[in-house]
């Protein structure tokens, strides 16, 4: 049976199977969720936050609890999309504020650019570049060592 979730803070409703996890549903709504580790709750590009429901979720396995201690953002309302399977009503998700740095194809590109939102690290969900700072080349260069520490992360877990 279908379950009715709401998606703040773009005010959407959706609906979900029980028993199916909240990414399936994000990536169905085209929101702006990655999954950078394929859905094995080893990255931070599928952290939600859950404001309404929490109880209705599958509860956390200790893989995800472990993933969610690296995040920096991390609060007690806090799941991993791909793991947190519907099993009742009531449930209210929030996307936290940010684009994840493996979301850029192209970072040569953003120099001398201001950015428009934070960019955040997609394993521990730090903020690597504040929301309207200037792109140089030494950021630019600080971001590319970022990502190969992040494929070699995933490459290894
Ligand atoms: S996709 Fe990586 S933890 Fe969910």
């Amino acid at each position: 049976m279908a379950k009715k979730i709401k998606l703040e803070p773009i005010a959407q409703e959706a609906s979900i199977d029980t028993n199916d996890n909240l990414l399936s549903m994000l990536l169905k709504h085209e929101l702006n969720v990655k999954w950078k580790c394929g859905g094995r709750g080893r990255c931070s590009t599928c952290h939600v936050y859950i404001q309404e429901g929490l109880e209705s979720l599958s509860p956390k396995s200790r893989r995800e609890q472990q993933t969610l201690m690296l995040i920096s953002s991390c609060q007690e309302n806090s799941r991993l999309a791909c793991q947190a399977r519907v099993l009742g009503e009531g449930v209210v998700v929030e996307l936290p504020i940010g684009m994840y740095l493996s979301e850029i194809d192209n970072l040569d590109a953003l120099i001398g650019r201001r950015v428009q939102q934070p960019i955040l690290h997609p394993i521990d969900g730090t903020v690597l570049v504040e929301e309207g700072m200037m792109i140089t080349r030494s950021i630019v260069h600080q971001l590319q060592q970022a990502q190969q520490q992040i494929e070699s992360f995933l490459a290894q877990t």
